[in-house]
This record gives structure tokens, sequence and C-alpha cells, in this order.
């Protein structure tokens, strides 16, 4: 199973949207696919309307705080090939303990060891601020994958992530930023090119993608509807955007 944070330091650059999508696409790549909602906001679990308020629901807190609670408990299935371990906003007020706990920044990673299930790719939606959340995702990743808004003028929030992701090879040497992906790109604009220059010379200029996520109202509206854009919007742009993401993903060595 391939381990990939979709991450980011900055908010609004469309990680969730890309972890729902790039997912729903592999699945429809006949991938068998895994979604994790790491971010406290719960905005993946929102984006598929799953239901975790009521008192039976199992989520992503009760499987980190102990090893006794099956993860196949949690699982929900959205749809062929796809599936979620949902979140509840009440993961925030653990984010201490998860550090005192035994096995401290690997309990993502153990835990997405004891997934039965036979799945080709894990994606795990990562919050914007850098936290205990960010550095559980990018100890139990192989690979990092970073939305960027090209039209973003304030490019120190990612600087410190990639600081952050420098900071969690020391205990995830195998982890790589495999893919920078530039999203929300406005008709006709050329700034996603101006700004592939910032990588210029740089480790990080191989792995911009050719895949670029234009900005799309079709997007923009699935996260409210609980559909994929391949449910929503299945011949519009953003279905085809991101199923070019998706091929270009499952081309990563
Ligand atoms: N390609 C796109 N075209 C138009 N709107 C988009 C596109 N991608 C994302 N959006 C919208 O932009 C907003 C931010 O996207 P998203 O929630 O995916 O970002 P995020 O990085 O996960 O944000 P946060 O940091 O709050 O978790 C959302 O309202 C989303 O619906
Ligand atoms: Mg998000």
């Amino acid at each position: 199973m391939r381990r990939i944070a979709i991450s980011n330091g900055k908010g609004g650059v469309g990680k969730t949207t890309t972890t729902a999508n790039l997912g729903a696409a592999l699945a429809r790549e006949g991938k068998r696919v895994i979604l994790i909602d790491m971010d406290p906001q719960q905005s993946l679990t929102d984006f598929f309307l799953v239901d975790v308020e009521g008192p039976d629901a199992v989520t992503l807190k009760d499987l980190l705080l102990s090893d006794k609670v099956d993860p196949n408990s949690a699982i929900v299935s959205l749809t062929k090939n796809l599936d979620l371990i949902p979140n509840r906003e009440d993961i925030a007020a653990f984010e201490t303990a998860f550090s005192s706990l035994k096995g401290g920044p690997f309990l993502l990673r153990t835990l997405l060891s004891k997934i039965k299930g036979p799945y080709d790719y894990c994606l795990i939606d990562t919050p914007p601020s850098l936290n205990v959340f960010v550095d559980q995702s990018l100890i139990a990743a192989e690979d990092v994958l970073i939305p960027l808004k090209p039209n973003d003028v304030d490019m120190k929030a990612t600087e410190r992530f990639l600081s952050t992701v420098e900071a969690a090879k020391e205990m995830n040497p195998k982890l790589k930023i495999s893919g920078i992906v530039f999203t929300m790109i406005k008709p006709g604009s050329k700034s996603h090119i101006a700004f592939s220059g910032i990588f210029k010379g740089d480790e990080l200029e191989k792995v911009v993608l050719e895949t670029k996520i234009r900005d799309t109202v079709k997007l923009g509206i699935t996260s409210t509807k609980g559909q994929d854009i391949f449910q929503f919007d299945p011949k519009g742009i953003g279905a085809q955007d991101y199923l070019k993401l998706a091929e270009e993903v499952m081309k990563w060595n």
C-alpha cells in the first residue's frame, strides 16, 4: 500500500479537494484506495458527508488512542474501490496526549500497518497548520504530494513546510517529496509558469507535475455535495484534471 500525504503548511491550497478527487480518480482506474482524514477540521469527512456525530461512530481518534480498537470498524465505504477513515473535531483535544502515548510520533504509521484491506493507495489529508497531525502524517507516509496555488504570493508557509518534511526524514528516512501539483489555475493564467521558476535549479524542480488542476466552480461545489467530481460532473475539466493527475501518480517509481 503506497502511502501519500497530501500536505502543505499553507491553508486553502486544495489539499482536501485533491485527496478526495485524486482518491476517486485512482479508484476509477481500478486501484483500491483508502483515504485518511488527519485534519481536526474533519474537512475530508465532511466532503463525503460522513456522519460522525452518533455515539457509536468510530473515528480516527479512537484508533490512534487505543490499539485495542479494530481499524476495520472505522472504515467507511464511499464508492467502489474507495474507503475512508473519518475524523471528528474532538481529536484536537488529544493533540498533546498523542505525543505522550507509547509509540508517540509513530501512532498513525503503526495504525496503517494494521489495516488489513487489500489497498493499493492510502491518501492522507493533512491540516494546514504544522502540528502533531502533520508530523504523524509525514512519519506514516512514503510520499508527499504538495498542492500549491500559484497566485499565493506568500510562499513562507510552504517554505516552513519544506523544513518540516526535512525534520520528518530523521524519523522516516524514506520519505520524499514526489510531486508538486499546481491547483486552482485560472483560465488563461500563466502564473504557474512564473511560479515554477521558484524551483529552478532546485531538486524540487524535477517533481513539479505536468498536470495542473484548473480552477472550476464545479470542484468548489463538490465539497458541499458529498460527491467526488466523477459523480458530480464526470465530463468536466475537474474530472479530466484529476484523472490526469492519477495517471501521473501511478507512474511514480
Ligand atoms: N480547482 C479548484 N477550483 C475551484 N475551487 C477549488 C479548487 N480546488 C479547491 N477549491 C475550493 O477552494 C477551497 C479550498 O480548497 P480545499 O479545502 O481543498 O483546500 P485545503 O488546502 O484543504 O484547505 P485547508 O487548509 O483549510 O484544509 C474550497 O472551498 C474548495 O472547494
Ligand atoms: Mg483541507
